[in-house]
């Protein structure tokens, strides 16, 4: 898709704002992520080539929606490692907050996460689950409740101290920052049982958080999300 100069600019100013933030803040994945991704610092990327270099290492692919995709059709791009990515760059006015993904949120938050082989099984267990499931409405809360945790707003324990590995924070000049340091945050060891039992506002900076050690502990707590699922007899 071809892009305008002033669209151009205007990721070239989120990257750079971000990119030092990124440094002191996002998980060494992340990091990692970016470097392999070689994603462009000063013009919006091509999906085809963040794809040429993420598909190799994971087998997920960023595609491209208009906007929303309804739930059902969300789940099952990510059982496919297919992630449904939005190509459209926000205002120059939504620079500091937007409440809808762009191209910025989707591509430089959430896909380098996508080139951890076991960051990428979790998301793909998770599309997975929540295909599987023959009522997928009556759960429709604590699935979500689980990706705003993890995949938007998840904070790890590494060996250089507290990081974020979620989008939202990771695509966000100003939350990064607050999620990481605010003393108004409460930072809660992860816990399945507490994390679905949390609901969230989506307009104001988050004031509660969830910090996991690993991303096997993410990958594991899937595996107990469709145990619990099971149990209550909601899976295919
Ligand atoms: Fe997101």
């Amino acid at each position: 898709m071809p892009y305008e100069p002033h669209e151009h600019a205007i990721w070239k100013r989120l990257y750079q704002r971000m990119l030092p933030q990124w440094e002191h803040g996002a998980t060494p994945v992340f990091l990692e992520g970016v470097a392999k991704l070689a994603l462009a610092p000063d013009h919006v990327p091509e999906l085809s080539e963040v794809n040429a270099r993420l598909a190799p290492l994971t087998g997920f692919q960023a595609v491209a929606v208009p906007g929303y995709v309804p739930a059902a059709v969300f789940f099952d791009h990510l059982s496919q490692r297919r992630f449904p990515t939005v190509t459209s760059v926000r205002a120059e006015a939504q620079m500091d907050y937007l409440p809808e993904p762009d191209i910025f949120h989707d591509v430089a938050g959430h896909v380098p996460m996508h080139t951890s082989p076991v960051f990428a099984d979790t998301l793909a267990s998770y599309g997975a689950l929540a295909a599987d499931l023959h009522d997928e409405e009556s759960v429709a809360g604590a699935l979500a409740r689980f990706f705003w945790y993890t995949i938007e707003f998840g904070l790890m324990d590494t060996s250089q101290g507290l990081r974020a590995y979620g989008s939202g924070l990771l695509s966000s000049y100003g939350e990064l920052d607050y999620a990481l340091h605010s003393p108004n945050v409460v930072r809660r060891p992860f816990d399945l049982a507490e994390v679905l039992a949390t609901p969230f506002e989506i307009d104001h900076f988050q004031n509660q958080l969830f910090v996991v050690d690993s991303f096997d502990q993410l990958y594991a707590a899937v595996g107990e999300l469709r145990r619990r699922f099971a149990a209550i007899g909601i899976l295919s």
